[in-house]
């Protein structure tokens, strides 16, 4: 039988198979970000199915992170009933389940929070300059945002968090030299650029402890000209794993980069 059929663990975490359901927005949560029945239903019928490892659509870890509507939120307290209901159904069809941790940066829907959207730098597009430039007190304040959430998924009874590093979205736009065009320790090399993700990582395990698993999603590369390269993300993979990552998926593609787009045939562009 193929090895996807076998039993495997990351940490603690035992999983049935090799099958990861990567992580994709469903559209089913309720306007405010909350979790809803039918997106439970969605999750556990993915685990009734045989999913070894279920990673939840991006929840958004603060509101001017938030990237579309109906998505998942995992900025407040108020969060936790919703998604401890939605561990338990999927643990109760067999399965696990982990929470992807997101920030839109500069792509944050402006028109659902009324928040200004921030990233590395301003967004130069087509039609004109996006966002403003993140100071350091917004980059301290995203990394403590993703552990807070982190540390909320971990109570709710996730079993591992994934840090949402491609298509990009806030950390990936710090990752590459496309959007990250900052003078600062934050910008430069792929060590200045891997900062703030290898901080977010470092919060998080602040927040959750060593045993819990802590997964990742990079992007092998930007698909676009001045974009992350290959060479990069294996620099960046390497700095993540010597501060304590668990797992590494692997993706590609950002909202501009044509075809090679991370949802490649639909319409959609998380
Ligand atoms: C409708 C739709 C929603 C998606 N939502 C997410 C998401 O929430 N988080 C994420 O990391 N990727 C999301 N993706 C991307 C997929 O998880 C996956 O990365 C993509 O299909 C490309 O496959 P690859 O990563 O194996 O190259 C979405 C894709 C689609 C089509």
């Amino acid at each position: 039988m193929s090895e996807l059929f076998e039993s495997t663990a990351i940490k603690d975490m035992v999983l049935a198979n090799r099958f990861v359901r990567s992580a994709t927005w469903e559209g089913l949560a309720a306007d405010d970000g909350a979790v809803t029945p039918r997106l439970i239903d969605v999750q556990a019928q993915l685990a009734l199915g045989g999913v070894g490892l279920v990673i939840s659509g991006h929840a958004y870890v603060s509101r001017e992170g938030q990237a579309l509507s109906w998505q998942l939120g995992v900025d407040s307290d108020g969060s936790i009933p919703g998604l401890t209901a939605m561990a338990d159904a999927v643990h109760a069809a067999g399965g696990k389940i982990a929470l992807q941790l997101a920030h839109a940066g500069s792509r944050g829907a402006f028109q659902i929070s009324g928040i200004e959207p921030m990233g590395p730098s301003v967004m130069e597009t087509d039609s004109g300059p996006v966002g403003r430039e993140m100071t350091i007190g917004d980059i301290e304040e995203a990394a403590d945002a993703f552990a807070r959430a982190a540390a909320r998924a971990r109570g709710a009874g996730f079993d591992a968090v994934q840090i949402h590093a491609a298509h990009g979205y806030l950390l990936s736009q710090y990752l590459s030299p496309y959007f990250n065009k900052r003078k600062d320790d934050y910008g430069g090399g792929i060590e200045n650029r891997a900062r703030l993700p290898v901080e977010v990582l470092k919060a998080i395990r602040k927040a959750v402890g060593s045993a819990f698993p802590v997964l990742i999603k990079l992007n092998s590369e930007d698909f676009l000209p001045g974009g992350l390269t290959v060479q990069e993300m294996i620099e960046a993979a390497v700095m993540l794993e010597e501060a304590g990552i668990d797992a590494i998926e692997i993706s590609g593609g950002t909202f501009l980069s044509g075809k090679n787009k991370p949802s490649r045939t639909g319409t959609q562009d998380p």
